[in-house]
């Protein structure tokens, strides 16, 4: 054994580390020249005599030192290479959700009629009788009052309380219009979109709750020929077509004269589809003159000022504008419905 033979070993080692890329790899290599070659270096060291033992002596530990040094080394590469992140490398796509598509259509009915000056006012969905009914004229004996399948609160000696204390879901989202107008001085343009509620047996078209978009134009010549230009704009914008708008004789407690609101079918061009049941028109929205009763409860002249109200359904329109046949999915909470949009 000479110390010639263990720089032979060294560049044995080298070689076989270098070629090897692997930290782990290469960290056995160092693993393996300590514990097999270099232990039976040292093994036959024992056995030389005075210089030369001291000379391979140091020469197999310099060896030995270097070669630790170099697994240390690698060991640290090796737990640096676990842990590196290659920013490069694509991430998990995190599961985003999207805007409800009646959100979608309220925003969009939002925008178009801010651009007319409309401000958007929101009121309780717990309401009292007075503003769901009362304020509206609706008489008490009236049997509009029947038409509306109504959510009462249940309140202990109900009979006893008065009609601003009687709790019921609103019906419709008409109430808003009273509460804003009785504490603000006219003119008034206001659009509520809102969650209404009814007792109703739900089916493909009936749910116990749903959305309404109700409007109100108060000044001091507000008449039908403004309700047709805004109505006009509001449902061209909405229906990205050009459309015509059809007024027929209706009735509602709060607007006189009321009327239903038909528009021109835009998706076959009134040639008749199933959205318009051939006839050529799609039943948009009810809506009126409002009522000079409903104008003297929310404190407002009825001689000085008159206005228009209109009230449409959301998720009628939603229904058309997607061709969705049911309207319960849109409160079924299905990823696979919502996903669509
Ligand atoms: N509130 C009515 C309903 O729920 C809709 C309505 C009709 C609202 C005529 C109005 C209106 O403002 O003028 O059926």
């Amino acid at each position: 054994m000479t110390s010639g033979k263990i720089s032979k070993i060294k560049e044995r080692f080298l070689k076989e580390v270098e070629e090897e890329k692997d930290a782990g790899k290469k960290r056995k290599i160092c693993k393996k020249y300590i514990e097999e070659d270099l232990a039976s270096v040292f093994s036959l060291v024992k056995n030389l005599s005075g210089e030369k033992r001291g000379e391979v002596g140091r020469a197999a530990n310099e060896l030995r030192e270097f070669i630790t040094k170099k697994m240390e080394g690698e060991k640290r590469e090796e737990v640096a290479e676990k842990a590196r992140i290659d920013v490069t490398f694509p991430g998990t796509e995190p599961d985003l959700g999207s805007l409800h598509p009646l959100t979608v259509l309220q925003k969009r009915c939002e925008e178009i009629f801010q651009k007319m000056g409309f401000v958007v006012a929101g009121g309780p969905e717990l309401e009292n009788e007075w503003y769901n009914f009362d304020a509206l004229n609706f008489k008490k004996d009236h049997p509009v009052r029947e038409m509306q399948d109504t959510l009462f609160a249940k309140q202990k000696d109900r009979g006893s309380l008065s009609e601003k204390e009687k709790l019921l879901m609103r019906t419709h989202t008409s109430p808003v219009q009273v509460r804003y107008m009785e504490n603000r001085k006219p003119p008034f343009r206001i659009i509520v979109p809102g969650r209404v509620f009814r007792n109703e047996t739900t089916d493909n078209s009936h749910e116990i709750n749903f959305y309404q978009l109700e409007g109100l134009m108060v000044g001091e010549d507000v008449s039908i020929a403004n309700f047709r230009a805004v109505i006009g704009y509001f449902l061209q914008q909405l229906f990205r077509a050009k459309v015509k708008l059809r007024l027929r004789p209706s009735f509602f407690p709060f607007t006189e004269p009321s009327f239903e609101v038909d528009v021109s079918c835009s998706i076959c061009d009134q040639k008749g589809c199933s959205v318009c049941k051939q006839t050529g028109w799609i039943e948009i929205m009810g809506a009126g003159m409002v009522h000079p009763n409903v104008l003297r409860s929310a404190k407002v002249d009825p001689d000085k000022f008159t206005g228009f109200a209109f009230g449409c359904g959301l998720d009628r329109i939603a229904m058309i504008e997607h061709k969705i046949e049911n309207v319960r999915l849109f409160y079924s909470g299905d990823l696979r419905f919502l996903k669509q949009f």
